[in-house]
């Protein structure tokens, strides 16, 4: 029986690094119209364990739908990439992608896991997990920023990367192609990507994934305020602030926003910022763009990737494409 193997981490953020930068996207984001955060700011520990939460939610189907189409066709996944190495961008808790691991393995296939992810605490802790549960395969942890990071990915042997959760759908649309152009171009011949999308459906059901019941996915985006509060000394007060997700039918994206309720100043002293807020103005925290699955081959192809095979859920919720680098 192979022994377990400690998982090895490497580090491209540091903590200076995350404020320094968290001071640049307050400088730039918080000063225009609308005023906007990026999303990675939403994951501290606190905001990871809501997201866990959110994924476990009964109106949230993107986890689910996706883990349904990983449950059938895993082995199919694993056996078109033909990779001995996989990489997980924004890989979270790594949960579904256990449902890979398990078919690579089984294969006898895979040599190398490498989650790549913001989220320190979550990346150990999942490291750890798999390494245990998965004895022999080597376990790179990289904290890093995929829309930074992605020349500092592990290299050799045959790689797929896999970016799930349709979290790609948070970027902006040109944030997403000079993403897909990078990653795109540091691929070699015959590596591949599996890229998870949320598919267009009901409006209904779309603001009810992103505006649930039990007000968590709320909590999870006004914890962005916190984050501010916290790192950069600033004094927002969360409960000032409503939550607006609404379904931006041109753009195919539920916008998530905080409305600001009463007019308010806030002091950022940690970005050297004082915002007037008037009522009703609004700080766009995240975008989750939707997608057809003609739109996500086309992309993918811009960037210079041959889009190999598509799998959809039974309800056609959601897509998991496999594209090639030639
Ligand atoms: N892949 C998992 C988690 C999705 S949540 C799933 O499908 O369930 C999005 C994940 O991406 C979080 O773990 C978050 O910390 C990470 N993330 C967000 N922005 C990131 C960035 N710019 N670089 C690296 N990781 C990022
Ligand atoms: C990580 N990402 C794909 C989630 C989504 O659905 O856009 C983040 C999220 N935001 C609110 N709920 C879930």
């Amino acid at each position: 029986m192979s022994e377990r193997r400690e998982p090895e981490m490497c580090v491209l953020l540091e903590s200076d690094w995350a404020r320094g930068s968290l001071v640049d996207d307050v400088r730039r984001g918080l000063t225009r119209h609308p005023r906007t955060l990026p999303p990675r700011w939403l994951y501290d520990d606190h905001g990871s364990a809501l997201f866990d939460r959110i994924t476990r939610l009964p109106e949230y189907y993107p986890f689910n739908a996706e883990r349904a189409i990983l449950a059938a066709h895993a082995d199919e996944i694993v056996s078109a990439s033909g990779a001995t190495t996989l990489v997980e961008l924004g890989s979270g808790t790594s949960e579904k992608t256990r449902l890979l691991l398990d078919a690579f393995t089984g294969a006898g296939q895979l040599t190398r896991f490498a989650p790549v992810d913001v989220s320190e605490g979550t990346l150990r802790e999942a490291a750890a997990q798999i390494a245990d549960a998965y004895p022999g395969l080597e376990v790179v942890g990289v904290v890093g920023d995929f829309t930074l990071h992605l020349a500092h990915l592990p290299r050799g042997g045959r790689r797929m990367v896999a970016f799930l959760g349709g979290t790609i759908g948070n970027l902006y649309l040109e944030e997403r192609s000079a993403f897909l152009g990078a990653l795109a171009d540091l691929l070699e011949p015959g590596d591949s990507v599996l890229l998870g999308t949320d598919l267009v459906k009901s409006t209904d059901r779309l603001i009810a994934a992103y505006n649930d019941e039990a007000g968590v996915t709320e909590e999870f985006i006004r914890n962005s305020l916190t984050v501010v509060n916290r790192e950069l000394g600033a004094d927002f007060d969360p409960g000032a602030f409503s939550y607006i997700p609404f379904w931006d039918a041109h753009m195919e994206r539920i916008d998530m926003r905080l409305r600001a309720e009463v007019p308010q100043r806030v002091n950022v002293p940690g970005a050297d910022l004082v915002l007037d807020l008037a009522v009703g103005e609004e700080i766009r925290v995240e975008i989750s763009t939707k997608f057809r699955v003609s739109k996500i081959a086309a992309e993918l192809e811009a960037a210079g990737l041959d889009v190999a095979r598509v799998w959809t859920d039974e309800p056609g919720d959601f897509a998991l494409t496999l594209a090639v680098k030639p």
